[in-house]
């Protein structure tokens, strides 16, 4: 039996988590810092990293005690030590590389984008079914990341062997719903709130743009989608910049246009993930590399409509669909300590002076 000891801290949750022969979740800790951001509707860097200082030790013990396990026992500390916000980075792998050189054990840094594609492997602690080394995914995986942060696709040979294939140009998905919410004057976080509400309307009231770039293109785009949303809303703005007068604001619409709105929104971003999923199927079958799973991960993998057209389109191309519980879609440090132990298996740790990086190389 292996134990190692997972935390996150990338971007305002502060995570800890003890995970069971990289699979078994026995604690799962967050605390989350949207109270502290949702005046500003985003995060804040240093107002995140203040408190990621604060919680950092009371969210570790919380994990260690609700595990029923004791430092001394855990085989590993592993870190999400990039990609993200510099400063709320190296408060996490400050902490990790303490307590790996105070218990003298191995630390280990994780790509916390990889870590998204893992957490479909993980297996809640309540649940019935046992880590019995079945793997959830089944690999080569068509890969795709939806966060505040990412959108971008991956060919996984394994858990750590991993091709990117296309990623966003501009804007993030869950930033495209952020931004979506503040202009449809709802709230912070803005993922949660649109996709509430998108299920009240009607997905066909607003023609939204479905941008799909050049014909092969496996990038994404979702600045335009976001502008269109913000005309359709606000009408077609006079002059440029702050100087710019809208015909309208959010308050003028009524209820019903107002769910409509999120609806078709959520319609045109659904329909261009779906749309770029089919052109990665059909780039990797066309190379002889044909996938055996579709794997989602990250926030915007908690949206219900996409949850829903991948669970269809996965088995229409012969594909086991490997979506992570809603628990395990944000950011959490299960899903770091349990790729962890896929590194630790192969022999892989890091030195103790592992640097914090807020980009990484896939
Ligand atoms: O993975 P995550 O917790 O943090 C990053 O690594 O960025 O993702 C957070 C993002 C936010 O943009 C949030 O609005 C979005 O995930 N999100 C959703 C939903 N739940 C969270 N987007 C759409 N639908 C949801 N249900
Ligand atoms: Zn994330």
């Amino acid at each position: 039996m292996s134990l190692i000891l997972g935390i996150e801290t990338s971007c305002d949750e502060t995570a800890a988590a003890v995970v069971q022969d990289g699979r078994r979740v026995l604690s799962n800790i967050i605390a989350s810092q949207h109270d502290l951001h949702r005046r500003y509707r985003g995060v804040v860097p240093e107002i995140a990293s203040r408190a990621h200082l604060e919680r950092i030790g009371p969210v570790v013990h919380e994990a260690m005690e609700q595990a029923g396990v004791t430092l001394p026992a855990i085989d590993a500390v592993a870190v999400g030590n990039r990609p993200g916000l510099i400063g709320s980075l190296l408060v996490g792998v400050s902490a990790a590389q303490a307590l790996a050189w105070a218990l003298d054990k191995p630390l280990i840094g994780i790509d916390h984008v990889q870590a998204h594609l893992y957490a479909a492997q993980l297996l809640p602690h309540a649940g019935k079914a046992s880590a019995n080394g079945e793997s959830a995914i089944d690999y080569p995986a068509l890969g795709l990341v939806v966060s505040g942060g990412h959108t971008s696709l991956y060919e996984a040979r394994s858990p750590t062997d991993l091709t990117l294939l296309g990623r966003t140009i501009d804007d993030a998905v869950g930033e495209a719903y952020d931004k979506a919410a503040v202009i449809l004057g709802l709230g912070y976080p803005g993922g949660p709130a649109v996709d509430a509400l998108a299920q009240q309307g009607n997905p066909r009231a607003y023609d939204l743009p479905r941008s799909l770039l050049e014909p092969q293109s496996l990038d994404f785009s979702f600045s335009g989608l976001k502008t269109a949303l913000l005309y359709q809303v606000r009408g077609r703005p006079r002059g440029r910049g702050r100087q710019a007068a809208f015909e309208r604001s959010a308050h003028d619409l009524t209820d019903a246009q107002r769910a409509d709105l999120a609806a078709s929104f959520q319609a045109a971003v659904v329909d261009t993930l779906l749309i770029k999923l089919q052109r990665a199927f059909d780039h990797l079958e066309s190379q002889g590399r044909r996938p055996r799973s579709v794997v989602l991960g990250g926030g915007v993998s908690a949206n219900s409509l996409l949850r829903q057209r991948v669970a269809q389109w996965g088995p229409e191309h012969n594909l086991k669909v490997c979506i992570p519980p809603l628990a395990y879609c944000l950011d959490n440090a299960a899903m770091i300590a349990g790729l962890a132990q896929v590194y630790l298996d192969q022999g892989q740790t890091s030195d103790l002076d592992l640097p914090a990086m807020a980009t990484a190389a896939c």
